[in-house]
């Protein structure tokens, strides 16, 4: 059996819809996917030890002028790359909002990013973040893939694999000996290593140079992704004393853990994993945590946990599938986890095909880390659709949402967030807030103490309702009213 390997998603459609001049591949066609070179065998974050996550975000109200989640890694060995990656994420929000002033856009301008290791040995780490831009007209989509070198502590360019400015043109004159045979629509000629043509550069397992062009780079923007694969033997000479050891890394042992298993979805499960509190007939309340896991989630872990309070966490998939060892403490100390898509992009901007594929992936690799199907949908920034309904119904999702939101995304201190959602939360409440900020967490224990004192119990989303039990594709806002079936 060929050994199980994490693959980029794009880069298989960028194969299906471009691999041959660029129609798109039939859908009545049975389509084989052969080896292909500049796929990189991405490394399973949940096997890098000292691996935690980071998330800039911003949008989640009716009233935000654009949606945006940042993601990436902080790795406990490579403080120069975290730093790197930290102002990278700075820099790309800044920006984000510069170009994105005009209030009342619909749908909102988008920014997404996201991560893979592209190498993770004691030779060098990368870390590839995808940039995702909605203005108005689709994604656009950009990689970077940023480098670590840990004999000499730096955090470089993916440039630094080669081995000085003289070696750009001549791998440039190799990019375009791959991409001949790509079709007339691929602009060979542009390529000539100047500028950042070159900030996103990977091996793949054989040791080849992966070279990857940002959407609309070197040909029309449908064309998506483009990417070649310089052979080892040919890049070889134009290598750094860096770049020779990055590439042995990733020819070394397999450092990918084992493909995760997945259990058959069961919907009763999860969903119905209730206390035993009765919402029906005690004052109920269902803290709802999103975003996470993040670097702030254990410690919110201790203080529920301490209070003896349970809680619903709707985990984004790539940080879960980050952090599994989270999700499992989150599971085995009574709380409930849920679904927050794999990216965390605006699902009711998607076709249904993606929609299904964040969610699908997300559960998953919740079904990994804790042996049991998640059966609620966080939809990111709240944002429906009927395509989400349907995928939801035909995946066996309830969708929820809230009715008191702890804006603890607007700032302000844990004193602030803790006043202003005690004021408002009334009973069968469900409460938004975001286990990756660090005043969100200083709160929860003023919240909880408040609220038990006004004669609170805090359980998990289901328990609300009890033994009417949530349905697949309703939506749920709070225990206090009816779910919707529809937008
Ligand atoms: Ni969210």
């Amino acid at each position: 059996m060929p050994k199980p390997r994490f693959f980029s998603g794009i880069a298989l459609l960028a194969l299906l819809a471009g691999g041959c001049g660029l129609a798109g591949a039939s859908p009545e066609r049975d389509v084989v996917v052969p080896a292909e070179p500049t796929l990189i065998d991405f490394v399973d974050p949940a096997t890098v030890t000292g691996l935690s996550t980071r998330t800039l975000t911003e949008g989640n109200s009716s009233t935000s002028v654009r949606y945006a989640y940042i993601k990436y890694p902080e790795l406990a060995d490579a403080p120069a790359l975290n730093r790197a990656l930290a102002e990278q994420a700075r820099r790309q929000l800044r920006d984000f909002r510069e170009r994105t002033r005009r209030r009342g856009v619909r749908p909102r301008p988008e920014l997404n990013v996201d991560w893979q290791l592209a190498a993770a040995s004691s030779q060098a780490i990368a870390v590839r973040l995808r940039t995702g831009e909605f203005l108005g007209a689709g994604w656009g989509n950009s990689t970077r893939t940023l480098w670590f070198d840990p004999r000499e502590g730096k955090a470089v360019g993916s440039t630094e694999l080669l081995n000085g400015p003289e070696a750009l043109p001549r791998l440039a004159a190799l990019v375009r000996e791959q991409l001949e045979g790509r079709g007339a629509q691929v602009e060979q000629d542009v390529v000539t290593g100047g500028g950042d043509e070159f900030d996103s550069m990977a091996f793949n397992h054989s040791g080849d140079l992966v070279v990857e062009f940002d959407d609309c780079q070197i040909g029309p923007c449908p064309l998506g992704r483009i990417a070649v694969a310089v052979p080892a033997g040919q890049v070889a000479p134009l290598l750094s004393a860096f770049g020779r050891r990055a590439q042995e890394g990733v020819q070394g042992d397999d450092v990918s853990g084992p493909f995760p298993h997945v259990p058959a979805h069961s919907p009763a499960a999860a969903s119905n994993k209730a206390g035993t509190v009765d919402c029906a007939k005690v004052k109920c309340v269902a803290l709802t945590f999103e975003d996470g896991p993040g670097p702030h989630t254990g410690r919110l872990l201790d203080v529920l946990r301490k209070e003896r309070a349970r809680a619903t966490f709707f985990t984004v998939g790539s940080s879960a599938a980050a952090q599994p060892e989270l999700l499992r403490r989150m599971s085995s100390e009574g709380h409930l986890v849920g679904n927050h898509s794999w990216a965390h992009r605006d699902l009711s901007k998607q076709p249904t095909s993606r929609i299904a594929d964040e969610l699908g992936r997300t559960e998953a690799a919740v079904a990994a880390a804790i042996g049991q199907s998640p059966t609620l949908v966080r939809p990111p920034y709240g944002a429906v659709s009927r395509d989400l309904y349907d995928v939801a119904r035909t995946m066996g999702f309830a969708l929820v949402t809230w009715d008191v939101d702890s804006r603890d995304l607007e700032g302000g201190k844990g004193a602030d967030i803790a006043a202003r959602t005690v004021r408002e939360t009334h009973p069968g409440a469900i409460i938004l807030m975001h286990d990756i900020h660090r005043e969100t967490v200083d709160a929860v224990p003023d919240i909880l103490k408040r609220l038990r004192g006004k004669g609170y119990s805090f359980v998990t989303v289901p328990e609300l309702y009890g033994p009417a039990h949530m349905q697949a594709g309703h939506l749920y806002r709070s225990g206090a009213s009816r779910p919707v079936s529809s937008p």
